[in-house]
Order: structure tokens, then C-alpha cells, then sequence
């Protein structure tokens, strides 16, 4: 294990310091997870290049043993599969999984399509909303499998196989997109998928899929049709870069004061973050290498934001970009219109001295489906406010690197606890931060 695992470990941290220097993201969490999926269902060996030392590669490749995958790992994050020998792993063992990760129900389509039946535990993640997998489970009846819901888990089959289908999503989930994806690649037939998402890990998964020997063809109305093939190859692929992780260390910049090179990341995958960046008064400049984020001094801009599906701006950087808009002058307003709960984490930064209201109605200017119901999911931010240390634990990956950030951007000393949690999806996070200067300790 090459970074630290405990999920107790607290880090002490005296801020008020601009953060300063350059740091590297490599391969994005929410494509790499999804490709290392993809190898259940490829007859040669695979290669995927820029994985990052997450958490959450290690959940997958625990599970991916479980099915008989063998995985070596090479020198920089460099994975190679080999899936010619799947087969069905013990309930009990993959049961030790439970709870762990989303990424387990994206097996169902792989394993079926290579054992005729899948046995998924309990799923984990983010406690951002309730996180269904209503959607998941619908589009693979369609194909035809049986769904038998059981205390431990969920078993499914296919008595007749899986025979493509026309699909349409209530909402483009990412998920269920990737889990039609990933099941009619294989499946008798065509498969066609409308208001689907096009996020672009999924365009990079759909680039995976194509190498393997998929046929997908991705329409500008969120159509993707997908002609199922007998059979998949294996796949050499460089993973795109995490542009969550990118626009959390730009996050960072802009509430610390600081100024902050990040290698890898990349300018249409983050047009819309860039763009409320620089609405909010945050300076950037792109090379071919990578991005410098940068606060010029002065007041910033208050904004109104809202999150959404991509084209919109992804919901993973508003918990970062929030702490940035309590450094902001006068009211900015936030719309939270992917997750009906990803809000929650603000009560502690009003503990450190943020001003934050939250509401249950819509206030960004789009009307989304969690309004006129009972989900706080829109923030009023008054700024600026100076933050003052506190001790605050970790509830989420993205809430957990946002409260790092506030811990960082506030006057005083901060104990930030269950920061294991972060290494889910930030790599050696603890590394950047000495990188950048930052003044902290672990402990536990
Ligand atoms: N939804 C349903 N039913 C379903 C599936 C989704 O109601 O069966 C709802 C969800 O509850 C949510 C919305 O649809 O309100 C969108 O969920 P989606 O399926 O798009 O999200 P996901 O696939 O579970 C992935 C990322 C998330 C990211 C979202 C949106 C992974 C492993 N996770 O989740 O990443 O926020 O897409 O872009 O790829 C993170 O990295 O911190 C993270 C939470």
C-alpha cells in the first residue's frame, strides 16, 4: 500500500497561508474505476496507463481478483489485466466488499455477459442524496436479466441472454449510462440509449470500448446506439486526467490567496469551471502541460452558480468552489441540481465563520426536481468571511477536500478528522499539500 489507509487519521492544520507551487492529478477516479470494469468483458489482456493511488482502484482490483482477474502493477500507475480466467467469485468474500464503493453494480452487464449470472453486495459511496440504483436495475431488465433481491446483496441472470434494447433514462445518470454502456456492448443486437449522459470519463470509457472492439456511435440530442458484437479484445489506454481533482487544488488557490500549477489539467473538460473561475475573479493561464490558478489580489466576485449534468458545470466542484465563495464580496447564490443533499457539509463552515443559508427552493434561475420538495439543495453565501480554525471530521470525498481547504484558507489552528476518507479520490494528497507549502501534521 503505497499511501496511508486509515480512515481515523486526523490532520492538524494551521492555515491563513496562500497555498503555492505546482502539483500533478493523473488519471481521473470516475474514468479509471469504469475501465478497470470494462477489462470483465475483454477475451486478451488490458493496459491502462495514468491510475492514480486511490482508494478506490484498490476496492475495484480487491473485487476484480475476487472474478479471477489477474492484475500486476507497473511503475507509474501503470495496470495490466489479464481476464482470460474470470469466473464467479464466493458471496462471502465479495459480501467483505460491501459498503465500499458505487462501482460494484456496474458488473452486472461484464458478468453476465461472461458467467451467465452476477452476484452484487451492498453498495457504498458518497451519502450525498439517496443515491438509488432504480435506473440500473430497470435498464437491465430491459436487456433481460432477472433481478433476485436478497438481504445480502443482489443475484442476477439472464436465461436468454442479454438482447440489445431501446432505453430512455428519466435523468442522464452517469451510472446507468455507463451500466447500458458496459452491458450492450456484448449484447444480441442494437441498443439504442436517448437522454443518455456524455460526461467525458464516458466519453473516454466509449473510447476504451471502441479500442476493445465496441460499436458506438454518440449523437449530438444524447443518443448513444450501441451494434452488440460477439466478442471483445483487450485495450491499451491512457486514462484522461481528473478534472474534479484539478478544480479542487484551483479551488484551493482562490480561497488561500495562493497560486497553484496543475499538471495535467486540461481546458475543454473544465471549460465550465474555468468559466465561473474567472467570473468570480480567479486568474488562470493554460499550456500544453497543464493549468496555474491563481487569486490576483483584491476582492473577488459574488456569483450565481449552478450545478448540472455535463455540458453544465459538474456537482463534484461545487463543494470546493463554495469555500472559495465565502471569500467573495456581497451574495452569492448556488444550485445544487444533481444531488438533492450535497449541501449538508456547509453547516461546519458556517461553525468557521462562513455565512451560508440554505434553502429547499430553487434559487439559480432553473427550476431542477428537488424543488417544492423537501431537499435544502440552494445556498445563499455572504461574503467575505474570514474562517477561523475548527474541529471539524470529514462527512464526504468532495466535502472532505473542501473542508481541508477551508481548514487551510482560516485564520488558526484546525483539526480536521477521518481524512481517510479523501484518499478515495485524491492521490497523495498529503504530498501536495507539503508541495505547496502547506503548514500541517498528522496524527492517528
Ligand atoms: N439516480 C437515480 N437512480 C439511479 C441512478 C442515479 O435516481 O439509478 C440519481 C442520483 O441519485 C443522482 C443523479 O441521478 O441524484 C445522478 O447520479 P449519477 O448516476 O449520474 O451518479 P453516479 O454514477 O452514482 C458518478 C460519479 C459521482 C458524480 C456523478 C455525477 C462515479 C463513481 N461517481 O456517480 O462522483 O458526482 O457521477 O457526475 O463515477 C465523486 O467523485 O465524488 C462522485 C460522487
Amino acid at each position: 500500500m503505497l499511501y496511508p489507509m486509515s480512515a481515523a487519521q486526523s490532520l492538524t492544520i494551521n492555515g491563513g497561508a496562500p497555498l503555492r507551487g505546482s502539483i500533478e492529478v493523473r488519471g481521473a477516479k470516475n474514468l479509471v474505476s469504469k475501465a478497470m470494469v470494462a477489462t470483465l468483458l475483454a477475451e486478451e489482456p488490458c493496459r491502462l496507463r495514468g491510475v492514480p493511488e486511490i482508494s478506490d482502484v484498490e476496492i475495484v482490483s480487491g473485487l476484480l481478483r475476487l472474478h479471477g482477474v489477474e492484475i500486476t502493477s507497473e511503475a507509474d500507475g501503470e495496470l495490466r489485466f489479464d481476464p482470460t480466467q474470470v469466473e464467479q467469485a464466493h458471496v462471502a468474500d465479495i459480501d467483505a466488499h460491501a459498503g465500499s464503493s458505487r462501482v460494484p453494480v456496474l458488473f452486472c452487464g461484464p458478468l453476465l455477459h461472461r458467467l451467465g449470472e452476477a452476484f452484487i453486495p451492498d453498495l457504498g459511496g458518497c451519502k450525498i442524496g439517496e443515491r438509488p440504483i432504480d435506473y440500473h436495475l430497470k435498464v437491465l431488465r430491459e436487456f433481460g436479466a432477472v433481478v433476485d433481491k436478497r438481504p445480502e446483496g443482489l443475484r442476477l441472470t439472464a436465461p436468454g441472454g442479454l438482447v440489445g434494447t431501446k432505453v430512455t433514462l428519466d435523468y442522464p445518470s452517469v451510472g446507468a449510462t455507463e451500466q447500458v454502456l458496459l452491458t450492450a456492448v456484448r449484447a444480441r443486437g442494437t441498443t439504442e440509449l436517448k437522454n443518455a449522459a456524455v460526461e467525458p470519463e464516458i466519453m473516454d470509457l466509449i473510447a476504451i470500448l471502441q479500442k476493445m472492439g465496441a460499436i458506438i456511435s454518440v449523437a449530438t440530442d444524447r443518443v448513444i446506439t450501441i451494434e452488440g458484437v460477439a466478442r471483445l479484445g483487450g485495450f491499451d489506454h491512457l486514462s484522461i486526467p481528473d478534472r474534479i481533482e484539478a478544480g479542487s487544488w484551483a479551488a484551493a488557490a482562490l480561497a488561500t490567496k495562493g497560486d497553484i500549477y496543475v499538471k495535467g489539467a486540461q481546458q475543454l473538460p473544465m471549460a465550465q469551471f474555468l468559466n465561473v473561475f474567472r467570473k468570480v475573479g480567479g486568474r488562470f493561464e493554460i499550456d500544453d502541460d497543464g493549468i496555474r490558478f491563481w487569486h490576483p489580489g483584491g476582492e473577488l466576485n459574488s456569483i450565481v452558480m449552478e450545478t448540472n449534468v455535463h455540458p453544465g458545470l459538474m456537482t463534484d466542484w461545487q463543494q470546493p468552489l463554495v469555500v472559495a465563495l465565502t471569500q467573495t464580496s456581497g451574495l452569492s447564490i448556488v444550485h445544487e441540481t444533481v444531488y438533492e443533499n450535497r449541501l449538508g457539509f456547509t453547516k461546519a463552515l458556517g461553525e468557521m465563520g462562513a455565512h451560508i443559508q440554505l434553502y429547499r427552493e430553487c434559487l439559480g434561475g432553473s427550476p431542477c426536481r428537488f424543488g417544492a420538495r423537501n431537499f435544502e439543495h440552494s445556498a445563499g453565501i455572504w461574503g467575505p468571511s474570514p474562517l477561523k480554525g475548527a474541529k471539524i471530521t470529514v462527512p464526504d470525498l468532495r466535502g472532505g477536500f473542501s473542508y481541508l481547504i477551508a481548514a487551510l484558507a482560516a485564520e488558526g489552528t484546525s483539526e480536521v478528522d477521518n481524512v481517510g476518507l479523501i484518499y478515495r479520490g485524491y492521490e497523495r494528497f498529503s504530498d501536495k499539500l507539503d508541495a505547496l507549502g502547506a503548514d500541517y501534521s498528522v496524527t492517528g
